[in-house]
């Protein structure tokens, strides 16, 4: 989605706001600006494309004077990507500019009530709304238009704000997308996300909803809508730039991908103390805990599949009915839900829209909700009653692969750990389990040491039209991040199966020579995997297989075979994920795709 950067200092402006936008590529965007204010005039340079554009019309930056600047790439929602849709956007004399992230979602009614009144609206944007409404409550007070326009505008949104006759001034506000603030001796900054300004300080602030920030080159000022000045409490960012940095990998993808074991081991083995699983976040009583009757599991892509394997596992492991939404469903549907379900929200970037809105319809229907998050201090994190972070440290790459793989870690703790406390568990099996969670972060070492062989396998495959991943339980839930991976990447078409379910229609997709894709790692389902394997190889699919070491009596079958460590049959999709990911990661590779900026596809999901 949209980065918005931002800076008023001693230093020229526009040379940080571009290396502070190319921070935040990973976001996804389409096209690109910036507004530098110098000697009396705000000036404006937008681009359609890739940021180089930019750098290429403004030599780098350097030829945009100015201390004083806001940055902008866009991700297109509300007309095409064009330089005239690109922020900033401009007020009819260009005295006050703005750059937006998120929807504005009244913007109609707002915009045919501002042409009534004499406005021209030169683009296609919902942002545009915003320019005109804040020229039309401007008396030269800044704050006062700032906090009438937010009282009038629905949706979400992150504001940059420069007013020409304010020079020196730079105003920013948010509700429902992210805005951080950056303080340091060279000036003071505003970013949609940390990596923009990392380079430049580790002290921010998180700005909360509805909160309106003043900065200058020497302060910076909070308030709330009604313009009384707030207290914030500063916060030092302890990692640094090398997380955000490739450090000698090809893509943020495989650096992420080979992260697995130490995020996943980060994830587990805090909460992990003389044996015993011990979750001092989650704020739920004895009773609550023997109580519960219902667990309800909401979440966005690799973050539902994630949620996926966790019904199988919570249900198996600790015997609670789980229910699992898609957040953007789970918002509108009106869940049944009683005071002794729990409702766990699951999300990287802690920001995605429609994730903190399920968050917030659960809260309002009086459930306590447990976050299982990513980001530090993100918007899903500090609106759940409980967080459980996943400690996947920073992810860049927009395909999910550490992340994904702490979630399932994290889902895992909890199960066992109501498993136990519900007595669903004998201690010995308990003890085990335990052990065996620990074990993982080695098992997925070992499966990195595969990666040429799937690397060859990728390539025999890398022009293929449609894969399928079919497998059974646990594993089914692993094909469905499989083929997540492999099409968001590699842009082929993929779906993943119930292989049960392939009878019943979808066998008739199959032709000769496509890929089938077999997870069997299940072994009350083994031989019935096995079955549909032979079904679909029948009728000339090629036929590859994901299963346990030992299994050696699947090549009968299959054309080509990856092992995984033996481990719990729960704890399976941990590993068996490994192999898909770097699968998609090498198809991708192989048809010379941009792997971690996929087209139309962005990091972190801040509007509906
Ligand atoms: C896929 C991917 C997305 C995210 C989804 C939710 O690789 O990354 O499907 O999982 O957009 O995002 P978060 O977890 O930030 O809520």
């Amino acid at each position: 989605m949209c980065g918005i950067v931002g800076y008023v200092g001693q230093n020229e402006a526009a040379p940080i706001l571009l290396d502070g936008l190319a921070r935040l590529e990973y976001r996804g965007y389409d096209s690109a600006g910036m507004a530098v204010y110098h000697d009396g005039e705000i000036e404006i340079v937008k681009a359609k494309g890739r940021l180089r554009v930019l750098r290429e019309l403004t030599n780098n930056g350097l030829d945009l004077k100015g201390t004083i600047g806001i940055g902008h790439t866009r991700w297109a929602t509300h007309g095409e990507p064009s330089v005239t849709n690109s922020h900033p956007h401009f007020n009819k004399d260009k005295s006050i500019v703005v750059v937006h992230n998120g929807i504005i979602e009244n913007h109609q009614p707002l915009r045919d009530r501002l042409i009534r009144k004499g406005y021209r609206f030169i683009s296609d944007t919902d942002t545009e709304v915003v320019a005109h409404m804040l020229d039309n409550y401007y008396n030269g007070d800044p704050l006062e238009a700032i906090s009438k326009v937010m009282t009038r505008i629905e949706g979400s949104y992150a504001l940059g704000v420069l007013f020409k006759d304010h020079p020196g001034e730079m105003y920013a506000v948010r509700k429902d997308s992210p805005l951080i603030v950056g303080v340091s001796d060279e000036g003071n900054f505003i970013a949609s996300d940390i990596p923009a300004i990392l380079n430049h300080t580790r002290n921010v602030y998180f700005i909360d909803n509805m909160e309106i920030v003043k900065l200058t080159r020497e302060a910076v000022a909070f308030y709330n809508i009604d313009k009384e000045e707030i207290e914030k409490t500063m916060t030092v960012i302890d990692w640094d730039m090398e997380a955000a940095e490739k450090g000698g990998y090809e893509h943020f993808m495989l650096k992420e991908i080979y992260e697995q074991p130490k995020a996943v081991r980060d994830t587990i083995n805090p909460r992990i103390k003389d044996g015993e699983i011990v979750i001092d976040e989650w704020h739920m009583t004895e009773e609550e805990v023997q109580n519960l009757n219902k667990i309800f599991i909401v979440a966005c892509g690799s973050a539902y599949h994630a949620g996926i394997s966790g019904k199988y596992v919570i249900e198996g492991i600790a015997r609670i009915p789980v229910e699992v939404d898609v957040a953007s469903e789970f918002r509108y549907r009106d869940p049944i839900i009683d005071d002794n379900s729990l409702v766990i929200v699951i999300s990287q970037s802690g920001e995605t829209a429609d994730s903190l809105a399920a968050l917030r319809e659960a809260q309002r229907k009086g459930v306590k909700v447990l976050g299982i998050v990513n980001v530090v201090g993100s918007s899903i994190a500090r609106e759940a009653d409980s967080v459980l972070y996943t400690w996947a440290g920073l992810e860049i790459a927009v395909a999910t692969t550490k992340a994904y793989s702490t979630q399932l870690a994290a889902l895992y703790l909890l199960a066992i750990y109501l498993g136990n406390k519900r007595g669903k568990l004998e201690y010995a099996q308990y003890k085990q389990m335990v052990e065996e969670l620990q074990e993982l972060p080695d098992k997925i070492q070992s499966l990195l040491g595969d990666k040429e062989r799937i690397q060859w396998f990728a390539s025999k495959f890398a022009a293929s039209r449609d894969i399928f991943y079919v497998g059974r339980g646990v594993d089914y839930a692993t094909c469905m991040e499989g083929s997540l991976k492999l099409k968001e990447i590699s842009y082929i078409h993929s779906e993943a199966y119930a292989a049960g379910e392939l009878k019943h229609g979808t066998i008739s997709l199959v032709e000769d020579g496509i890929l089938v894709a077999s997870v069997l790692t299940q072994p009350q389902l083994y031989e019935k995997t096995v079955s549909n394997m032979v079904e679909v190889k029948a009728r000339g699919a090629y036929v590859m297989a994901l299963t346990n070491i030992g299994n050696y009596d699947v090549e009968d079958v299959a054309n080509f075979t990856i092992y995984i460590p033996k481990t719990n049959p729960w704890f399976t999709t941990s590993l068996a994920i490994i192999p898909l990911q770097l699968f998609a990661y090498y198809v991708s590779l192989a048809r010379g795709l941009d792997v971690d900026k996929p087209r139309n596809l962005a990091k972190s999901v801040t509007v509906e």
